[in-house]
């Protein structure tokens, strides 16, 4: 853990022409420096880069950054391995263990914790192959179970020594913070006698828990010897929520993405005997029922899941409980049985990778007609265990959201269930109105907590859109994604700049910045980003106003100085010159207007940067990704405009900002307008002829005021007059 301060040195001082120069030979070209990109193969050189914005970037593949950002991409590094790389390269001592325990203190808890872990984690990694009873037990264990060498290393296995004592030793030795040890349930204090402290895991293979960026959030321990826990694994904390986490997210996500399917099973050697079997893409909810904090994870990937279970009835049982829920979040599902009493570690145990992929491949059913079927089986003749049967499967058919899917079911279960189409529709459509409502509420519920946990604890890398969307994808889920990144990138351009004055009842005048201009647009008419990344940047660029105001003072101070001595020195060298006191006059206006203009041109500039170089660096993936993205976008200002007007690009970039930032703001309005009225077109043809004419004509009014609405907006959007904007209090 890197503190703040140690960071801003060593963004500070990082400089991109001397960080890029090391993997890339630089030319200077008028302002900036021009090279091959190191990103992609190339022949003529397309990678820019800006030393006034410290920043490169490539006009062709669109790869580059701050130097922070350029170091993870060109090393593969994370954040904090990439500070560290420039931390040594500029001689910057970063003391990470040697806080002193007041900062230590002051760590926040979710830190502490992941330091923890990690550090405990990495430990009983060592001891499983570096301590004699590590490979005599621990090791031996596993190669017992037929687990190999590559699959210890990926799911970082370990083991934790029988003493009792090994990490609490270690962790004294090293200065370990015991109370967030004891916090992450790796050591505890003895009831017997207090003041000594044991490690909870002894004697057990270990399990490291990762979440999808691939911290370490907790540890699951396999005993070894018949004891009655076979299971102990890490207390619920702040990082760690058990029926919210998937053991094995972080070796399968790319996987399930590619692949296109998650395997879903129960236990942690399920996972890696799937793995090993060659099926990667495989994650455990570790004997719970599914959640939908898991299923939401799973979905960031892919729309298709397929559950594998036991073939007992138990887990025929298992298999059916979390149905609905997988299916109201439009999750394809498909089931596995594996024959009786085998789980996917032992099934892979006992037949060779191929013979297991074939099996999958070959049993894979469709979830719907599995539980048709499997119900069916169970009621026998009995009319009242059949109508239950039939219930059951509506219900799960009507907790499908879309129409067309749902109709093809209908005809299916009514095939197997041997009940006729019309009343299984009827049946659905009825219960349907139940579950939307339900789903509603539920989402409601889910949004609030989400946000309020969102806000106490950002994840890096994990709120973000790890699948690669194709761009129908995006446009679905976010309908209005290119207007509301159109929105937030002019936001990382010009957010900290004037934008225009408000005028409260009472007379007194407030500036608004860019930004701020933008929310309040966007909250007059209750529009706000539903991209989560863009979400996420547009309120760290809000927050960032009294940080710029602070900042701009130092600022100015400094150029003031910078003026006088400027001033100072012209003017002696004017006096120097044996000159009439008419021409002396003259030489001094001429000294103060291009100083001035000098000074503008940087008051200027501090302030058109000042978004982009306080977030280009940020430790948040999704951050520091739009930003990155926002400046590589940006169209250059035209050098055959500027060689014929007499403007300066200050004004240009001021001109083009009043034009193009409210602009967007109405087209993404525009857009919500669009696909109100195209809603309220399809509800009149719907009723048309079939309903009262009153309700008709409420409707046709309706729309015909959406409509009006558009036209002023259009109207807007043609001649943008941006004055003084009065604000109710
Ligand atoms: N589990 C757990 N805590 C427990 C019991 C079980 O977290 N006290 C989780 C583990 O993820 C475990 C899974 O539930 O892997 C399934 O439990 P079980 O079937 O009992 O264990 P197996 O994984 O089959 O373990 P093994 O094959 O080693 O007996
Ligand atoms: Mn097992």
């Amino acid at each position: 853990m890197i503190d703040k301060a140690t960071i801003q040195k060593i963004t500070d001082a990082a400089d991109i022409v001397e960080v890029v120069s090391d993997y890339v030979h630089l030319v200077k070209r008028g302002r900036n420096y021009m090279g091959l990109c190191p990103f992609h193969n190339e022949k003529t050189p397309s990678f820019s880069v800006n030393s006034t914005r410290n920043f490169c970037y490539c006009f062709s593949c669109k790869k580059g950054g701050s130097p922070v950002n350029f170091i993870m991409e060109k090393e593969g590094l994370s954040y904090h391995d990439a500070l560290l790389h420039l931390a040594a390269k500029y001689n910057i001592k970063v003391e990470e263990k040697e806080l002193t325990d007041d900062e230590r203190r002051q760590l926040n808890e979710r830190e502490a914790l992941m330091v923890a872990n990690e550090w405990a984690a990495s430990k009983m990694q060592k001891a499983l192959r570096d301590t004699e009873e590590g490979r005599a037990v621990g090791l031996e264990y596993f190669y017992q179970r037929g687990v190999t060498e590559e699959a210890i290393k990926t799911f970082r296995l370990g083991y934790n020594p029988d003493s009792g004592h090994a990490l609490a030793d270690a962790a004294r030795l090293e200065g370990m913070d015991r109370g967030s040890l004891i916090a992450a349930g790796v050591l505890a204090e003895s009831q017997k006698t207090p003041g000594v402290f044991y490690d909870r895991f002894r004697g057990r293979v270990i399990f490291p828990v990762l979440n999808p960026s691939g911290k370490v959030v907790a540890l699951g321990g396999r005993d070894l010897k018949g004891g009655i826990a076979k299971y102990i694994n890490s207390p619920e904390s702040e990082i760690y929520k058990k029926s919210n986490e998937l053991y094995g997210i972080y070796q399968a996500k790319s996987e399930i993405a590619k692949q296109d399917n998650c395997f879903l099973v129960e236990g942690y050697m399920d996972v890696i005997g799937m793995w090993q079997s060659g099926m990667e893409n495989v994650v455990a909810s570790s004997g719970t029922a599914l959640t939908d904090g898991q299923i939401a994870m799973i979905h960031r990937f892919t729309d298709n899941i397929t559950l594998i279970y036991d073939g007992d009835a138990a887990g025929i049982k298992a298999s059916l409980r979390g149905i609905d829920m997988l299916l109201s979040h439009k999750m394809n599902v498909k089931m596995l049985l594996l024959p009786d009493g085998h789980d996917p570690d032992s099934f892979a145990r006992q037949n060779t990778p191929e013979q297991f992929r074939n099996y999958v491949r070959d049993h894979a059913t469709d979830i719907i007609r599995f539980k048709a079927q499997v119900l069916l089986k169970d009621v026998g003749d009995d009319p009242q265990q059949r109508v239950a049967a039939i219930q059951s499967v509506v219900t799960s058919l009507a907790h499908i959201p879309d129409k067309v899917k749902r109709n093809v079911y209908v005809q299916e279960c009514s095939r197997i269930l041997g009940v006729s189409e019309e009343v299984i529709e009827d049946a659905v459509e009825k219960s349907r109105g139940g579950v939307v409502e339900k789903q509603m509420m539920q989402r409601q519920k889910r949004d609030i907590d989400r946000m309020d946990s969102e806000e106490a604890n950002p994840q890096p890398g994990v709120t973000g859109n790890l699948r690669p969307m194709k761009g129908n994808d995006v446009l679905a889920k976010y309908p209005y994604y290119p207007f509301e990144k159109n929105v937030v990138y002019n936001c990382v351009r010009y957010g900290m700049l004037d934008f225009c004055e408000v005028e409260f009842e009472d007379g007194t005048i407030d500036m608004l910045n860019v930004a701020e201009f933008v929310a309040e647009d966007l909250q007059e008419d209750g529009i706000w980003f539903s991209f989560p990344a863009f979400a996420k940047t547009f309120n760290r660029i809000l927050d960032l106003k009294e940080e710029y105001q602070n900042a701009r003072v130092a600022f100015n101070v400094g150029l003031e100085k910078e003026r006088q001595s400027l001033l100072k020195a012209g003017y002696d060298e004017i006096a120097g010159k044996a000159m009439s006191v008419a021409e002396i006059k003259r030489d001094e206006r001429r000294l103060e207007e291009s100083i001035g203009e000098e000074m503008s041109k940087r008051r200027f500039e501090f302030s058109r940067y000042f978004v982009e170089q306080a977030l280009s660096s940020h430790h948040d993936d999704d951050v520091r990704r739009t930003v990155t993205e926002a400046i590589n976008d940006e169209p250059p200002l035209s050098n055959i405009y500027l060689r014929n007007n007499p403007v300066s690009e200050r004004q240009m970039e001021l001109d083009r900002m009043h034009l193009l930032v409210p602009r967007g703001v109405l087209e993404w309005k525009n857009e919500v307008l669009n696909q109100m009225i195209r809603s309220k077109m399809a509800q009149l043809s719907n009723i048309l002829g079939k309903t009262d004419p009153e309700t008709e004509q409420k409707l046709l009014l309706e729309t015909q005021a959406l409509m009006q609405k558009r036209g002023e907006l259009a109207k807007a959007i043609g001649d943008r007059t941006i004055g003084k904007k009065i604000r109710n209090v």
